[in-house]
Protein backbone atom coordinates (compact mmCIF):
# COMPACT_ATOMS: atom_id res chain seq x y z
CA UNK A 1 0.00 0.00 0.00
CA UNK A 2 1.06 3.58 -1.35
CA UNK A 3 0.81 6.02 2.11
CA UNK A 4 1.67 9.74 2.34
CA UNK A 5 0.29 12.72 4.16
CA UNK A 6 -2.32 15.10 3.33
CA UNK A 7 -3.63 18.14 4.56
CA UNK A 8 -7.57 18.24 5.34
CA UNK A 9 -8.66 21.32 3.38
CA UNK A 10 -11.96 22.88 3.42
CA UNK A 11 -14.67 24.15 0.26
CA UNK A 12 -15.18 27.34 2.11
CA UNK A 13 -18.63 28.07 1.40
CA UNK A 14 -22.28 26.13 1.29
CA UNK A 15 -24.25 25.27 -1.35
CA UNK A 16 -25.48 28.54 -1.22
CA UNK A 17 -22.72 30.67 -1.02
CA UNK A 18 -22.05 31.47 2.18
CA UNK A 19 -19.15 30.97 4.81
CA UNK A 20 -19.29 26.88 5.77
CA UNK A 21 -18.48 27.11 9.06
CA UNK A 22 -15.63 23.92 9.91
CA UNK A 23 -18.25 22.52 12.38
CA UNK A 24 -21.05 21.96 9.70
CA UNK A 25 -18.85 20.00 7.45
CA UNK A 26 -19.89 16.30 7.60
CA UNK A 27 -17.38 15.17 4.80
CA UNK A 28 -13.14 15.49 4.38
CA UNK A 29 -11.76 17.80 1.82
CA UNK A 30 -8.72 17.13 -0.10
CA UNK A 31 -6.46 19.45 -2.23
CA UNK A 32 -4.25 17.12 -4.35
CA UNK A 33 -1.84 18.25 -7.09
CA UNK A 34 -1.09 15.61 -9.55
CA UNK A 35 3.00 15.14 -9.32
CA UNK A 36 4.34 16.25 -12.60
CA UNK A 37 7.16 13.55 -14.58
CA UNK A 38 10.57 15.93 -14.46
CA UNK A 39 11.88 13.89 -11.50
CA UNK A 40 14.41 10.61 -11.56
CA UNK A 41 11.43 7.94 -9.96
CA UNK A 42 7.94 8.38 -10.94
CA UNK A 43 5.37 9.87 -8.53
CA UNK A 44 4.07 6.80 -6.89
CA UNK A 45 0.58 7.54 -5.37
CA UNK A 46 -1.09 10.80 -7.14
CA UNK A 47 -1.11 9.44 -11.14
CA UNK A 48 -3.22 6.39 -8.56
CA UNK A 49 -5.29 9.17 -6.94
CA UNK A 50 -6.14 10.81 -9.72
CA UNK A 51 -7.62 7.53 -11.99
CA UNK A 52 -9.94 7.13 -9.03
CA UNK A 53 -13.94 6.88 -9.87
CA UNK A 54 -16.26 6.69 -7.89
CA UNK A 55 -17.05 4.23 -5.72
CA UNK A 56 -13.47 3.34 -5.89
CA UNK A 57 -11.93 2.17 -2.49
CA UNK A 58 -9.18 4.24 -1.08
CA UNK A 59 -7.47 3.95 3.02
CA UNK A 60 -7.98 6.94 5.03
CA UNK A 61 -5.95 6.46 8.69
CA UNK A 62 -8.50 7.23 10.87
CA UNK A 63 -6.42 9.47 13.10
CA UNK A 64 -5.28 12.64 12.03
CA UNK A 65 -1.91 13.69 13.76
CA UNK A 66 0.05 17.15 13.51
CA UNK A 67 0.82 20.52 14.86
CA UNK A 68 -0.04 22.88 11.91
CA UNK A 69 -2.95 24.19 14.24
CA UNK A 70 -4.78 27.14 15.49
CA UNK A 71 -4.08 25.99 18.67
CA UNK A 72 -2.24 28.68 19.96
CA UNK A 73 -3.97 32.17 17.94
CA UNK A 74 -5.80 34.05 20.37
CA UNK A 75 -8.94 36.03 19.18
CA UNK A 76 -7.45 39.38 18.68
CA UNK A 77 -4.21 37.98 17.04
CA UNK A 78 -3.51 38.74 13.81
CA UNK A 79 -2.82 35.84 11.00
CA UNK A 80 -0.84 35.59 7.94
CA UNK A 81 -1.13 32.20 6.02
CA UNK A 82 1.38 32.04 3.23
CA UNK A 83 1.40 28.88 0.87
CA UNK A 84 2.80 27.50 -2.35
CA UNK A 85 0.57 25.81 -4.32
CA UNK A 86 -1.56 23.33 -2.47
CA UNK A 87 -0.08 24.13 0.69
CA UNK A 88 -3.11 26.68 0.86
CA UNK A 89 -5.11 23.36 1.78
CA UNK A 90 -4.35 23.52 5.64
CA UNK A 91 -4.81 27.35 5.35
CA UNK A 92 -8.38 26.97 4.04
CA UNK A 93 -9.60 25.30 7.01
CA UNK A 94 -8.02 27.11 9.62
CA UNK A 95 -9.80 30.73 7.49
CA UNK A 96 -12.99 28.90 7.54
CA UNK A 97 -12.66 27.91 11.22
CA UNK A 98 -11.67 31.44 12.58
CA UNK A 99 -14.45 33.46 10.50
CA UNK A 100 -16.99 30.83 11.74
CA UNK A 101 -16.16 32.05 15.26
CA UNK A 102 -15.67 35.51 14.49
CA UNK A 103 -12.10 36.23 15.21
CA UNK A 104 -11.08 39.79 15.98
CA UNK A 105 -7.69 40.07 14.11
CA UNK A 106 -6.61 40.58 10.73
CA UNK A 107 -6.75 37.61 8.77
CA UNK A 108 -4.96 37.02 5.40
CA UNK A 109 -4.16 33.97 3.04
CA UNK A 110 -1.31 34.39 0.64
CA UNK A 111 -0.92 31.85 -2.10
CA UNK A 112 2.06 31.81 -4.80
CA UNK A 113 0.86 29.42 -7.73
CA UNK A 114 2.81 29.37 -11.12
CA UNK A 115 -0.78 29.99 -12.72
CA UNK A 116 -4.11 31.62 -12.35
CA UNK A 117 -5.42 28.59 -13.60
CA UNK A 118 -3.80 26.96 -10.46
CA UNK A 119 -5.71 28.68 -7.27
CA UNK A 120 -8.32 26.46 -6.84
CA UNK A 121 -10.26 28.44 -4.56
CA UNK A 122 -10.23 31.82 -5.71
CA UNK A 123 -13.66 32.76 -6.25
CA UNK A 124 -14.88 31.46 -2.92
CA UNK A 125 -11.64 33.51 -1.67
CA UNK A 126 -13.12 36.75 -2.93
CA UNK A 127 -16.55 36.10 -2.08
CA UNK A 128 -15.56 35.50 1.43
CA UNK A 129 -13.63 38.94 1.22
CA UNK A 130 -16.60 40.92 0.24
CA UNK A 131 -18.35 39.36 3.21
CA UNK A 132 -15.45 39.79 5.80
CA UNK A 133 -13.70 43.19 5.94
CA UNK A 134 -10.81 41.90 8.12
CA UNK A 135 -10.01 38.98 5.45
CA UNK A 136 -7.61 39.47 2.38
CA UNK A 137 -7.07 36.85 -0.08
CA UNK A 138 -4.05 37.46 -2.16
CA UNK A 139 -2.87 35.26 -5.20
CA UNK A 140 1.10 35.58 -6.55
CA UNK A 141 1.78 33.92 -9.69
CA UNK A 142 5.47 32.84 -11.34
CA UNK A 143 4.83 31.77 -14.73
CA UNK A 144 2.21 34.06 -16.40
CA UNK A 145 3.25 36.57 -19.23
CA UNK A 146 3.64 39.50 -16.59
CA UNK A 147 5.96 37.00 -14.65
CA UNK A 148 8.18 36.22 -17.15
CA UNK A 149 8.04 38.39 -20.49
CA UNK A 150 9.94 41.60 -19.88
CA UNK A 151 8.71 42.88 -22.63
CA UNK A 152 4.83 43.28 -21.15
CA UNK A 153 3.72 46.92 -19.90
CA UNK A 154 2.80 45.06 -16.72
CA UNK A 155 5.60 43.10 -16.65
CA UNK A 156 6.12 42.01 -12.32
CA UNK A 157 8.70 39.10 -12.64
CA UNK A 158 8.20 36.16 -10.59
CA UNK A 159 6.83 36.79 -7.56
CA UNK A 160 7.95 34.81 -4.39
CA UNK A 161 6.78 34.63 -0.92
CA UNK A 162 9.91 35.67 -0.12
CA UNK A 163 9.87 38.69 -2.32
CA UNK A 164 6.31 40.03 -0.90
CA UNK A 165 7.45 39.64 2.76
CA UNK A 166 10.94 41.49 2.44
CA UNK A 167 9.53 44.35 0.86
CA UNK A 168 7.02 47.18 1.51
CA UNK A 169 4.58 44.70 -1.11
CA UNK A 170 3.64 43.13 2.10
CA UNK A 171 1.93 46.07 4.08
CA UNK A 172 1.06 47.55 0.43
CA UNK A 173 -1.16 44.48 -0.34
CA UNK A 174 -2.30 43.87 3.35
CA UNK A 175 -3.34 47.40 4.20
CA UNK A 176 -1.66 46.66 7.49
CA UNK A 177 1.85 46.15 8.71
CA UNK A 178 2.24 42.94 10.37
CA UNK A 179 3.68 43.11 13.88
CA UNK A 180 5.60 40.04 15.34
CA UNK A 181 4.23 41.11 18.54
CA UNK A 182 0.45 40.16 17.75
CA UNK A 183 0.83 38.60 14.27
CA UNK A 184 1.22 34.44 13.87
CA UNK A 185 2.40 33.38 10.19
CA UNK A 186 1.76 30.18 9.04
CA UNK A 187 3.65 28.76 6.03
CA UNK A 188 3.17 25.25 4.08
CA UNK A 189 4.20 24.18 0.70
CA UNK A 190 7.58 23.97 -1.09
CA UNK A 191 10.65 23.45 1.89
CA UNK A 192 12.72 25.60 -0.72
CA UNK A 193 9.86 28.45 0.18
CA UNK A 194 10.29 27.56 4.07
CA UNK A 195 14.09 26.99 4.63
CA UNK A 196 13.86 25.47 8.22
CA UNK A 197 17.23 26.93 9.75
CA UNK A 198 19.99 24.39 11.44
CA UNK A 199 21.14 24.77 15.06
CA UNK A 200 24.20 25.59 14.91
CA UNK A 201 26.71 26.51 17.97
CA UNK A 202 25.48 30.04 18.63
CA UNK A 203 23.36 30.83 16.22
CA UNK A 204 20.98 29.29 13.59
CA UNK A 205 22.43 28.60 9.94
CA UNK A 206 19.90 29.27 7.20
CA UNK A 207 19.95 27.36 4.39
CA UNK A 208 20.16 29.36 0.80
CA UNK A 209 18.81 30.17 -1.26
CA UNK A 210 16.71 32.23 1.38
CA UNK A 211 13.70 30.97 2.56
CA UNK A 212 10.74 32.61 4.58
CA UNK A 213 12.00 31.23 7.91
CA UNK A 214 14.55 33.56 7.42
CA UNK A 215 12.79 36.79 5.88
CA UNK A 216 10.96 36.39 9.10
CA UNK A 217 13.24 36.39 11.09
CA UNK A 218 15.13 39.38 9.64
CA UNK A 219 11.51 40.78 10.63
CA UNK A 220 11.75 39.89 14.00
CA UNK A 221 9.43 36.83 13.94
CA UNK A 222 10.20 33.47 15.94
CA UNK A 223 10.29 30.07 14.52
CA UNK A 224 7.87 28.06 16.13
CA UNK A 225 9.25 24.82 17.80
CA UNK A 226 8.11 22.07 20.13
CA UNK A 227 9.99 23.57 23.27
CA UNK A 228 10.57 26.98 21.68
CA UNK A 229 7.03 28.38 21.20
CA UNK A 230 7.51 31.38 18.37
CA UNK A 231 5.10 32.85 15.73
CA UNK A 232 5.79 31.07 12.79
CA UNK A 233 4.56 27.96 11.94
CA UNK A 234 5.18 25.74 9.27
CA UNK A 235 4.93 22.42 7.30
CA UNK A 236 6.59 20.99 4.78
CA UNK A 237 4.95 18.66 2.16
CA UNK A 238 8.64 17.23 1.24
C1 LIG B 1 2.12 16.84 6.36
C2 LIG B 1 1.96 16.78 4.86
C3 LIG B 1 0.77 17.23 4.29
C4 LIG B 1 0.62 17.19 2.88
N1 LIG B 1 -0.53 17.67 2.34
C5 LIG B 1 -0.66 17.73 0.99
C6 LIG B 1 -1.83 18.32 0.39
O1 LIG B 1 -2.76 18.76 1.07
N2 LIG B 1 -1.90 18.36 -0.96
C7 LIG B 1 -0.89 17.87 -1.76
O2 LIG B 1 -1.00 17.99 -2.99
N3 LIG B 1 0.22 17.32 -1.21
C8 LIG B 1 0.35 17.21 0.13
N4 LIG B 1 1.45 16.62 0.68
C9 LIG B 1 2.38 15.92 -0.23
C10 LIG B 1 1.88 14.46 -0.41
O3 LIG B 1 2.11 13.72 0.80
C11 LIG B 1 2.58 13.72 -1.56
O4 LIG B 1 3.96 13.85 -1.45
C12 LIG B 1 2.18 14.22 -2.95
O5 LIG B 1 0.75 14.12 -3.14
C13 LIG B 1 2.87 13.45 -4.05
O6 LIG B 1 2.73 12.06 -3.85
P1 LIG B 1 3.36 11.05 -4.92
O7 LIG B 1 3.45 9.69 -4.32
O8 LIG B 1 2.62 11.16 -6.23
O9 LIG B 1 4.83 11.62 -5.15
P2 LIG B 1 6.04 11.63 -4.11
O10 LIG B 1 6.96 10.53 -4.49
O11 LIG B 1 5.55 11.67 -2.69
O12 LIG B 1 6.67 13.05 -4.43
C14 LIG B 1 7.49 13.25 -5.61
C15 LIG B 1 7.96 14.69 -5.66
O13 LIG B 1 6.86 15.54 -5.99
C16 LIG B 1 7.00 16.83 -5.41
N5 LIG B 1 5.79 17.10 -4.60
C17 LIG B 1 5.20 16.31 -3.66
N6 LIG B 1 4.08 16.87 -3.18
C18 LIG B 1 3.92 18.05 -3.85
C19 LIG B 1 2.96 19.09 -3.80
N7 LIG B 1 1.88 19.03 -2.99
N8 LIG B 1 3.11 20.16 -4.59
C20 LIG B 1 4.18 20.24 -5.42
N9 LIG B 1 5.13 19.29 -5.55
C21 LIG B 1 5.01 18.21 -4.76
C22 LIG B 1 8.30 16.74 -4.56
O14 LIG B 1 9.39 17.24 -5.32
C23 LIG B 1 8.48 15.28 -4.31
O15 LIG B 1 9.81 14.92 -4.06
C24 LIG B 1 1.64 16.66 2.06
C25 LIG B 1 2.82 16.19 2.67
C26 LIG B 1 2.99 16.26 4.04
C27 LIG B 1 4.27 15.75 4.65
N1 LIG C 1 0.81 23.94 -11.76
C1 LIG C 1 0.28 23.28 -12.81
O1 LIG C 1 -0.18 23.83 -13.80
C2 LIG C 1 0.29 21.82 -12.76
C3 LIG C 1 -0.71 21.08 -13.36
C4 LIG C 1 -0.62 19.70 -13.26
C5 LIG C 1 0.43 19.14 -12.58
N2 LIG C 1 1.38 19.89 -12.03
C6 LIG C 1 2.49 19.25 -11.36
O2 LIG C 1 2.29 19.40 -9.96
C7 LIG C 1 3.57 19.49 -9.33
C8 LIG C 1 3.57 20.67 -8.43
O3 LIG C 1 3.31 21.88 -9.11
P1 LIG C 1 2.72 23.14 -8.34
O4 LIG C 1 2.79 24.29 -9.28
O5 LIG C 1 1.41 22.80 -7.74
O6 LIG C 1 3.70 23.34 -7.09
P2 LIG C 1 5.19 23.92 -6.99
O7 LIG C 1 6.08 23.41 -8.06
O8 LIG C 1 5.58 23.67 -5.57
O9 LIG C 1 5.04 25.51 -7.24
C9 LIG C 1 4.19 26.34 -6.46
C10 LIG C 1 4.76 27.74 -6.41
O10 LIG C 1 5.95 27.77 -5.61
C11 LIG C 1 6.94 28.52 -6.31
N3 LIG C 1 8.31 28.20 -5.87
C12 LIG C 1 9.20 27.35 -6.46
N4 LIG C 1 10.38 27.40 -5.80
C13 LIG C 1 10.24 28.30 -4.80
C14 LIG C 1 11.12 28.79 -3.80
N5 LIG C 1 12.39 28.37 -3.69
N6 LIG C 1 10.64 29.72 -2.96
C15 LIG C 1 9.38 30.18 -3.04
N7 LIG C 1 8.50 29.76 -3.97
C16 LIG C 1 8.92 28.81 -4.85
C17 LIG C 1 6.69 28.15 -7.75
O11 LIG C 1 7.37 29.04 -8.63
P3 LIG C 1 8.16 28.56 -9.95
O12 LIG C 1 7.35 29.04 -11.10
O13 LIG C 1 9.48 29.26 -9.82
O14 LIG C 1 8.30 27.06 -9.91
C18 LIG C 1 5.17 28.25 -7.81
O15 LIG C 1 4.75 29.58 -7.94
C19 LIG C 1 4.61 19.53 -10.46
O16 LIG C 1 5.17 18.25 -10.59
C20 LIG C 1 3.80 19.88 -11.69
O17 LIG C 1 4.36 19.31 -12.87
C21 LIG C 1 1.32 21.22 -12.07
Amino acid sequence: MIRRAYSISHPLLDGSRRLLAQKDCDFLEFYITLVGKPFDTPPSLTPRLFNLRPGSRIFVDPKTHGRHTLESIESTDNVVFAATGTGEAPHNAMVAELLGRHHHGKLASIVSVRYRRDLGYLAAHRLLESCFSNYRYIPLTTREEENIDVSKVDFVGKLYLQDIFSSDMLSDRLGWEPDPANTHVFLCGSPLMIEVPVHGDDENIFPKPTGMIEVLTHRGFQPNYPRVPGNVHFEKYW
